[in-house]
């Protein structure tokens, strides 16, 4: 296993729409996803999207820690997903991205979805998700579509350094 460079903001892999991935029990599939394991677990974040890693798959893996007041969801990894909002109800949350280091952000989401996609055993994975497990799935998704958290902002004033936005708070 290895750790992988993360693609910042600006390089093109992150503009890219992702290619499906044609077989999800693939041996080079499984070990992209270790790699990405360890990078996500390196880099402390929730959740890394296949470009990220310049790899232009639509893949995602992703954690849901109990922390937020909501359902734990253990690491996922997510093939080809697909999302559908459930009504039209959308929430603003703090959001960052490893492709953005240090920054956050207000970003509206739905507040409820269905989705779907395959796991590395090729079975079917259907869930519903709210709050922000919805909005975790939704931010990863995003960078299959080429779609960074920033181009969802429609208040500003919040986005900013993590760093300056949590001193604001305290
Ligand atoms: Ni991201």
């Amino acid at each position: 296993m290895s750790i992988l460079k993360i693609a910042r903001m600006g390089h093109p892999v992150l503009r890219a729409i992702a290619q499906p991935v044609a077989d999800p029990r693939a041996p080079e599939l499984r070990r992209l996803v270790e790699d990405m394991v360890e990078t996500l677990a390196d880099a402390g974040g929730v959740g890394l999207a296949a470009p990220q890693v310049h790899a232009s798959l639509r893949l995602v893996i992703f954690f849901v820690p109990a922390i937020r007041g909501g359902e734990e969801v253990p690491l996922t990894v997510l093939i080809n997903p697909v999302f559908e909002p459930l009504g039209e109800d959308m929430e603003e949350g703090s959001e960052g991205c490893l492709s953005l280091p240090g920054l956050a952000g207000l970003v509206p989401r739905y507040s409820a979805i269905r989705y779907s996609g395959y796991g590395l055993d090729g079975q079917p994975i259907r869930r519903q998700a709210q709050g922000y497990h919805a909005r975790v799935v939704q931010h990863e998704c995003d960078h299959l579509d080429g779609i960074l958290y920033p181009a969802r902002i429609e208040d500003f004033s919040h986005f900013g350094y993590a760093e300056e936005l949590q001193k604001e708070q305290e």
